[in-house]
């Protein structure tokens, strides 16, 4: 979702914003633009709907010497998809250029008064209405007759403004200068040896920069050739960030890549925190907190997307492993609960990107009401690793697809070490903590028993690619990962598909069932397997198909469904890292098979830092 690059140097800008957009394209974007100024020339200015890929030549031979600029990926929020609403936006003059993730909630009212007082308006954005307000108090005089510094303009602007956003301001009245401000929107600036690279990801800088600076909210920052100053002066932060995981490598795509990666980010998940002979996990990042999770007796776990899915695996986890109540919500509902907290509350927090508007909504809610917040989040230095009062990163590495598939394995094998924290401060006995402990630090391999199926899925993929429905059901732990799997074909294939735990389906859904409706039923050796093989007959009985995930060396499953996959045994409280690998692969096949941009699916976005 959108992307901000900024650029204050030596060298000419617009290659390196160039470089840097394209490393944010995986976010999702409809259109882009840039802004460079060209040393005592007018600016260059470039607007375009549409990919970036192709325009590279295009711009690399207009020879553009500015070495000051910003550029923009947009994904609409307020007015369509259009040149006039791509980024960046300009005031009445052309003289003020304006860059900016995020919403101006109160755009509206702004815009009229603007309009009242006489300013004309060349887009549908809410965007627009920022370069105005900085012309407005460009041009006003201070209480004490004096012109305002265009930072001060900004920041003028900027109390009138409800909402969230990532901003770069550049003006032709102080053509040295970049200002960029934050309000809930990452912006991060890159430091190399008196140059500057602005981004709204570290995937933007890191080619250029590895030491950092990152925007605090209502944070002020003015960029100029070999100077940088905040409102907070602060040394620069190495940036813990492999730019070469985020290559594709022999793969065709980020999808495949990271789904093969599944394994790996198991290993990488609990690398050096299993402790087999005392049954317990070492996770550093909750030490400051150890005591205050002794007192704790509820949870409550808020994720959105694939990380929804995987905080409803753990609540099955906390609940049964370390004995703790345990509620779980979608982050865009939870806000308008009115949950019942104690001073023995406790949130975690679910986030690959650590940046989704609708998760740190409910953060920022809950810190305010002093509940003790946990992080789970992939992305290092991210706005919920920052603002959470402890946690445990996932360790995923890049996820760059906009479908979570690494990612959520990895939040489930953090889950379960954080259940495995908790129930050893509890009742959970060594033997117990040892059973789980050991059986996770063989999951990697399973996983890759299952990745040896490839084709086979392929196969299968193949041969469903002309269904326009799929049902996919579980139980328990694995009713999440119905979910899951449910999400991810939707979102790759854009085929319908809906997950719902498997005793559901009785209650109305069954309707649904027929021939042309598949049900992927996920029915494992154990607990609910009996329940789920009822389930399989009550589709199989109105003549529908099922696909089962099954254990190895069920040879029974075969009689009554139409295709299986085998996945090995392990502990059911581990299972859903194992059982959503064939669903992973079965989507991104059924995508391939049907043509889809894997990496980048229609309408969708990385992560979506807007509510
Ligand atoms: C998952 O494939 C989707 N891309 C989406 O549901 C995603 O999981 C959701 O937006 C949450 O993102 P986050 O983990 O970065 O918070
Ligand atoms: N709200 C702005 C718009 O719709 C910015 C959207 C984005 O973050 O890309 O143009």
């Amino acid at each position: 979702m959108c992307g901000i690059v900024g650029y204050v140097g030596k060298k000419p800008a617009l290659p390196i914003l160039l470089s840097g957009l394209k490393r944010l394209e995986y976010r999702g974007y409809d259109s882009y633009g840039f802004c460079v100024f060209n040393a005592g020339q007018e600016p260059f200015f470039h607007k375009r709907v549409g990919k970036i890929s192709g325009a590279d030549k295009e711009l690399l031979e207009m020879d553009i010497q500015g070495t000051i600029g910003e550029a923009h990926t947009r994904w609409a929020t307020t007015g369509s998809v259009t040149e006039a609403n791509a980024h960046p936006h300009f005031d009445c003059n052309k003289e003020i250029f304006v860059v900016h993730n995020g919403i101006i909630e109160n755009y509206s009212e702004l815009k009229d008064q603007l309009i009242n007082e006489g300013h004309k308006f060349s887009s549908e954005t809410d965007t627009e209405v920022l370069a105005h307000l900085i012309e407005k108090f460009l041009k006003e005089k201070t209480e004490v007759g004096e012109k305002r510094k265009l930072e001060e303009a900004v920041a003028v602007a900027l109390k009138l403004v409800k909402g969230t956003y990532g901003l770069l301001v550049m003006a032709k009245s102080e053509p040295e200068k970049l200002v960029a401000a934050r309000l809930s929107s990452p912006l991060l600036i890159g430091v190399n040896d008196g140059e500057y690279i602005v981004a709204s990801d570290p995937i933007a800088i890191a080619p250029f920069a590895s030491n950092i600076v990152y925007l605090e909210d209502y944070e002020i920052a003015v960029i100029t050739l070999g100077n940088l100053s905040l409102a907070k002066e602060r040394a620069p932060e190495k940036m813990e960030y492999e730019s070469e995981e985020a290559e594709k490598g022999d793969y065709e795509n980020f999808m495949l890549k990271e789904i093969m990666e599944e394994p790996t980010a198991v290993e990488n998940a609990i690398k050096g925190r299993l402790i087999i002979e005392t049954g317990s996990v070492k996770l550093g990042g909750l030490d400051s907190v150890a005591e205050k999770l002794r007192e704790i007796d509820n949870f409550i776990l808020i994720g959105c997307g694939t990380a929804h899915y995987a905080a409803r695996a753990g609540e099955y986890m906390l609940e049964e492993y370390a004995g703790i109540k345990t509620d779980v919500d979608v982050g865009s509902e939870f806000r308008y609960r009115k949950p019942i907290l104690n001073d023995k509350t406790a949130a975690i927090f679910i986030s690959q990107s650590g940046e989704t508007a609708d998760t740190l909504a409910c953060l920022h809610e809950l810190k305010q009401k002093g509940v003790l917040s946990l992080g789970v989040t992939n992305s290092i230095g991210s706005t919920q690793s920052r603002e959470t009062d402890a946690g445990v990163y996932t360790r995923s590495g890049p996820e760059i697809a906009v479908a979570s598939t690494k990612a959520f394995v990895g939040q489930l094998a953090t889950l379960a070490m954080i259940t495995v924290y908790l129930g050893r401060q509890r009742t959970m006995s060594l033997v117990t903590g040892s059973r789980i402990v050991s059986e996770l630090a063989r999951i990697p391999d399973l996983a890759r028993q299952i990745l040896l199926q490839r084709e086979k899925i392929k196969a299968l993929a193949e041969k469903y690619k002309g269904y326009k429905n799929f049902w996919y059901i579980g139980r328990k732990y694995n009713a999440p990962v119905a979910m899951e799997g449910a999400l991810k074909l939707k979102e790759i294939s854009y085929l319908h598909a809906e997950g719902i735990p498997g005793g559901e389906l009785k209650h109305g859904s069954l309707a649904l069932v027929d021939k042309d409706f598949p049900t992927i039923a996920i029915c494992l050796s154990d607990s609910v397997y009996e329940k789920m093989v009822s389930n399989i007959q009550e589709v199989k009985a109105r003549g529908g198909i099922v696909i089962a995930i099954a254990t190895e060396g069920n040879e029974n499953i075969k009689k009554i469904v139409d295709d299986v996959i085998y996945i090995p045994k392990t502990l059911e409280m581990l299972s859903p890292l194992l059982s959503v690998i064939p669903l992973h692969l079965f989507s991104y096949y059924m995508a391939v098979a049907l043509g889809r941009d894997v990496d980048r699916p229609r309408n969708l976005a990385k992560s979506v830092t807007v509510e």
